[in-house]
């Protein structure tokens, strides 16, 4: 036929990431039949916390060769009780966002409907935003060691990287974004009186890349300063720009703020194409429900929908949100938004919502 068809590269992981990766699925696969317009095709990798217990790696020699031949990667999430964190997201998820330089982490946040926001007099419409994480370098560069182990002068080091590739490159993407959206606002998150090598270049940097983008209205704002705002004044917030420390934490209190941990969706984009980009829930592995069928696949299908639209298929990408947030809105959710619906009750009836909505 000559409907487009995308590959996809599925890595559901550990925890939660197979039950919410197959909802996920579930539901594009009810969404390409009932549009028929494109073709998705899916190939699972088994790339998991059991894996590298077992050959003490999560990835094989030739993973990045075979993920490059994917237009896109769905991700579940990795994490196990018995692995240290910096081993899982090392040895899985860093390992593929750095080296396919999928420098933009894109979060967007908002309320959905029939939830709410756990901030009083937050309405819908009052928090609406996207974070843009910078997602190559900063704190999470890698760079630093340790020495004089065991003794009583210890050292250990963790050095934040920002260069000007990095950082001009984040912040362009970061200004496309805000100038794609209404409001065309962009807040530049920075700690640059207390950090005044890196945080003061990245300011200078916003400065210098911001005047290609005079129709964006810019300000800055201090990490810490930035948390109060989002908590009591979330309607004057509209794109966000942060280190990949900031930002990570930002995004986290945005999920919250807006219902749940469990709605919320991310995307590791390279922007230049050049590689697939990673779509994957913000949530982890969440061991203390794993197997419970109760994890909320929302965050997974605003995934979906996110990843459709990367790949052009917008419509397909609104048509998801649509049949979600009907769903949402008659009350059909699981246990962290509020309502008592199983993991496949809720998937059942959003692609019961796509067939109507066709
Ligand atoms: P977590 O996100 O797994 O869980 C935090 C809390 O939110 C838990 O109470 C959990 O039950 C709840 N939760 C998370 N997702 C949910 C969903 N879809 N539906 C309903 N409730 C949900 O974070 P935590 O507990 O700090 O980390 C667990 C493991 O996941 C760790 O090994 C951590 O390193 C890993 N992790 C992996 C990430 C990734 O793969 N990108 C991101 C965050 C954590
Ligand atoms: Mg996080």
């Amino acid at each position: 036929s000559n409907r487009p068809s995308y590959s996809i590269a599925s890595i559901p992981a550990d925890g939660i990431g197979p039950e919410v990766i197959s909802a996920g699925i579930q539901v594009l696969r009810a969404l390409t039949k009932a549009i028929g317009s494109f073709e998705l095709e899916f190939t699972h990798f088994d790339w998991d916390s059991a894996r590298y217990k077992k050959e003490g790696t999560y990835l094989p020699a030739d993973a990045l060769d075979q993920l490059k031949k994917f237009d896109a990667i769905l991700f579940g999430a990795v994490g196990a009780p018995d692995v240290p964190d910096h081993i899982s997201l090392w040895g899985l998820r860093l390992a593929i966002c750095q080296p396919l330089q999928q420098y933009a982490n894109v979060r967007p946040t908002r309320i959905l409907r029939g939830t709410t926001s756990p901030l009083r007099n937050c309405a819908a419409g009052d928090l609406d935003w996207v974070i843009i994480r910078e997602n190559s370098e900063g704190e999470y560069a890698g760079h630093g060691g340790r020495s004089h182990l065991q003794t009583g002068w210890e050292v250990a080091t963790e050095v934040s990287v920002f260069t000007r590739v990095g950082t001009e490159r984040i912040m362009r993407f970061a200004f496309e974004t805000a100038q794609s959206r209404p409001r065309k606002m962009l807040t530049v998150v920075t700690k640059s009186n207390a950090q005044r090598n890196g945080m003061v270049f990245w300011d200078m940097v916003a400065a210098e890349v911001g005047k290609d983008f005079p129709d964006v209205t810019v300000d800055k704002m201090l990490v810490d300063a930035m948390t109060t705002r989002m908590v009591l004044k979330p309607e004057t917030i509209d794109t966000v720009v942060a280190t990949n420390l900031h930002a990570d934490i930002l995004s986290d209190l945005a999920a919250s703020l807006a219902g749940s941990i469990g709605i919320a969706p991310t995307a590791n984009l390279d922007p230049t194409r050049q590689n697939p980009s990673m779509f994957e829930p913000i949530h982890g592995s969440a061991f203390d429900i794993t197997g419970m069928g109760v994890a909320n696949p929302v965050a997974t299908f605003w995934t979906a929908a996110e990843m459709m639209r990367w790949l052009g298929e917008g419509d397909a990408a609104d048509l998801l949100m649509l049949a979600v947030e009907n769903v949402t809105e008659q009350g059909v959710k699981t246990q962290d938004l509020g309502g008592s619906n199983k993991t496949v009750e809720v998937t059942d009836k959003v692609c019961e919502e796509i067939e109507n909505l066709v």
